[in-house]
């Protein structure tokens, strides 16, 4: 049984809610900025993980820059404190209103990913009297060994601008004048534990620098996006990825030019495994082959299971008696809303606290309303 969780506590509180380790955050942000520090690396966080206003004043505080993909991200960035010039908004949809909102907040850079999307950029900017700095983001066609679902940098996808298109796009870039070339943006999926892919990533980099430097367009970024993946089975045991092997990575194999900095967007690695679902057991009902954990929480506050097959580790913080063997279900009416089937859990009884685990990453922030359920609430370890 786990014995870092406040389990009194929580007795006392509504369930379910998000639990966040803020040590474990501040732990995992320390690493991060030490071993992305001995390179001079960048890093942004992907604020499509988690918008949490406490958590992103918490990331702000350690230096990191906004990864923003909405024009609500870039201002929910923008009033956790973290200055513009530290924010970047990707996207292959981003509209009239939310461009403005980022020339606005006179953000970072725009990622931009198609011809169409420039020419707007280029437009607004002018009305607003600046000048954009804009990266492409290219779609380099690295297979990332990850759920399909996922997986964003294959020729398949619809993000990013083709590698054959490039000579076209940067055409139109020297064309307009409200646009400023400033980067290279690449990003190849997410939940990513094999390092090999990112070795690729870099590769493929290199060879996509030629092309700039036979233009005498060096960008100045290169943004090589987010996507390290972290240990759901053993949250405990690796409650953080190695990220001194992953920056090492890119000290190894990138190839870079006089003055180019190098970007990060991390999302998951930075916020996964500091966030627990925690409910409660409604009921135990015995089924024809198993028992039923019948559970407060559904997929409307945690969504990963139901859409993407996706584990958890789950847990049982109140029992400490014999293993058995439960499928532990919400009360929502889908059949999908399971968190997990034939889950081994101490003897489980009405009124137990469950731990869903490694649930701080496209946990709360993809939390829905389905069945009129409220929205899950957020407490934290500084607070309880
Ligand atoms: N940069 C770009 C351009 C992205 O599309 C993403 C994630 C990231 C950075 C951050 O990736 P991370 O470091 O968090 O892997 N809802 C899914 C994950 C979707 C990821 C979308 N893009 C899930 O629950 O697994």
């Amino acid at each position: 049984m786990e014995n870092h969780f406040p389990v009194e506590k929580f007795q006392a509180i509504e369930t379910p809610f998000y639990y966040y380790n803020m040590q474990l955050l501040e732990d995992t942000l320390q690493v991060i900025k030490e071993e992305s520090e001995k390179y001079g690396y960048h890093v942004h966080y992907a604020v499509k993980a988690n918008a949490n206003k406490k958590i992103l004043e918490t990331i702000n505080s350690y230096g990191l820059g906004a990864d923003c993909v909405s024009g609500n991200e870039v201002s929910a960035s923008i009033e956790a404190g973290f200055p513009g010039n530290k924010v970047v908004y990707a996207g292959v949809g981003k509209t009239d209103k939310e461009i403005i909102t980022g020339l606005k907040n006179n953000i970072g850079c725009f990622n931009v990913e198609s011809i169409p999307e420039l020419e707007v950029i280029n437009e607004l900017a002018e009305k607003q009297g600046v000048v954009a700095n804009v990266a492409l983001r290219i779609n380099p066609n690295v297979k990332a060994n990850t759920h399909h679902y996922i997986t964003t940098g294959l020729e398949e996808n619809k993000f990013g601008i083709y590698i054959w298109d490039l000579e076209k796009v940067m055409d139109k870039i020297e064309e307009l004048d409200h646009v400023n070339f400033k980067g290279i943006h690449f990003h190849i999926g997410s939940q990513i534990n094999d390092l090999d892919s990112y070795k690729q990533l870099c590769v493929r980099v290199n060879e996509l620098q030629e092309l700039f430097k036979q233009r005498r367009a060096i960008p100045q970024i290169v943004n090589v996006g987010g996507g390290l993946g972290i240990d759901y089975e053993n949250p405990d045991e690796n409650p953080m990825p190695d990220f001194k092997a992953f920056f090492k990575i890119f000290d190894d194999f990138l190839e870079l030019e006089e003055g180019q900095e190098v970007h990060f967007e991390l999302g998951r690695s930075v916020v996964c495994q500091c966030g627990t679902l925690i409910s409660k057991v409604i009921y135990v009902k015995e089924g024809v082959n198993t028992h039923f954990a019948i559970v407060d929480a559904g997929m409307s506050d945690l969504i990963r299971p139901a859409l993407y097959q996706a584990y958890h580790k789950i847990e049982n913080l109140s029992s400490d008696q014999e293993d058995e063997k439960y499928d532990v279900v919400g009360p929502i009416c889908e059949s999908s809303d399971c968190f997990g089937k034939a889950v081994t859990l101490p003897k489980t009884s009405r009124g137990d606290i469950i731990a869903i685990r490694s649930a701080g990453a496209y946990g709360e922030i993809m939390a829905n309303q389905y069945n009129l359920r409220q929205l899950p609430k957020a407490f934290y370890s500084s607070d309880l």
